[in-house]
């Protein structure tokens, strides 16, 4: 019987990166985007030996009613859910704390962090509607969460560093029926580093910050995440696991 993960903002970057990955090790996916209307139908379309086995939701992770929404999707198609991957974020704009307004600011703790908060919540929901063994959440934090994050990015940071304490929470509320984990990635090669870091070049030249001398992938990240949500970790929850090539 194949188990059902959902991957909020699972189009592109990571979160696609997961999708496929997942995919290929036999998971059922549902994934949510927001904007990115032709981001999504490339996923679907780059995975269409799999179509009974994924579903794609326009689905806002800062909005509850859509969060809900999501989740009853995924319940209908394929049952109730065995593992959550709570990816969807946002960088924000890229400027001095000083320079930004209440707008700014919410925007990316309302992704970020109510995003997560309300998907880890409907999870729980649906789980306890049906109790099954072996079921998992992977959050999404990041190495900004104890660096303080990129130049110009504090509100990230803060958001990743949320992400880490409502992790430890939820895996002792959500005990022992879900466990829950967080993976903090370092420099990965997405459109969001590009966009942090001002281009495709300027992102290649990081890689001479990282001990393992080069950017990581979606795939490294997947990896991670796989594993966190799977048997093999069974006795692993309320830790935050760096994917960071040893930043
Ligand atoms: N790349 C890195 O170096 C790095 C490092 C550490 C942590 N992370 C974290 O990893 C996650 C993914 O990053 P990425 O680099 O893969 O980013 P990305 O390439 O910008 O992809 C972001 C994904 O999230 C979705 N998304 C954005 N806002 C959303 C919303 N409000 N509701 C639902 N989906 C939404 C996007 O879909 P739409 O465009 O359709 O909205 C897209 O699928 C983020 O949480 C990020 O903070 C990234």
């Amino acid at each position: 019987m194949r188990r059902t993960l959902i991957v909020t903002g699972g189009s592109r970057g990571i979160g696609a990166g997961v999708v496929r990955a997942a995919l290929r090790q036999g998971w059922r996916v549902c994934f949510s985007w927001s904007g990115n209307a032709e981001a999504a139908a490339r996923l679907e379309a780059d995975c269409a030996d799999d179509a009974e086995n994924l579903l794609a939701v326009r689905a806002d992770a800062a909005d509850a009613r859509q969060t809900e929404a999501l989740f009853e999707a995924c319940a209908a198609a394929f049952g109730t859910p065995d593992a959550l991957f709570t990816n969807a974020g946002v960088i924000g704009p890229i400027a001095p704390t000083s320079d930004l307004d209440a707008a700014d600011i919410d925007h990316v703790l309302s992704v970020n962090v109510r995003g997560t908060l309300l998907a880890c919540g409907a999870f729980a929901r649906h789980a306890a509607r049906a109790p099954a063994p072996g079921r998992a959440i992977v959050t999404m934090s990041s190495i900004a969460a104890r660096t303080g994050g990129m130049r110009h990015a504090v509100t990230y940071a803060a958001s990743k560093g949320a992400i880490v304490s409502l992790t430890m929470g939820l895996a002792k509320e959500l005990a022992p029926d879900i466990r829950v984990n967080a993976v903090a990635p370092g420099l990965i090669e997405t459109e969001m580093l590009e966009q942090l870091a001002g281009g495709a070049s300027p992102m290649r030249a990081l890689a001479g910050q990282v001990p393992l001398r080069r950017l990581g992938t979606c795939d490294d990240v997947a990896r991670a995440v796989l594993w966190l949500l799977s048997g093999e970790s069974s006795y692993t929850s309320g830790t935050v696991v760096d994917v960071a090539g040893g930043r």
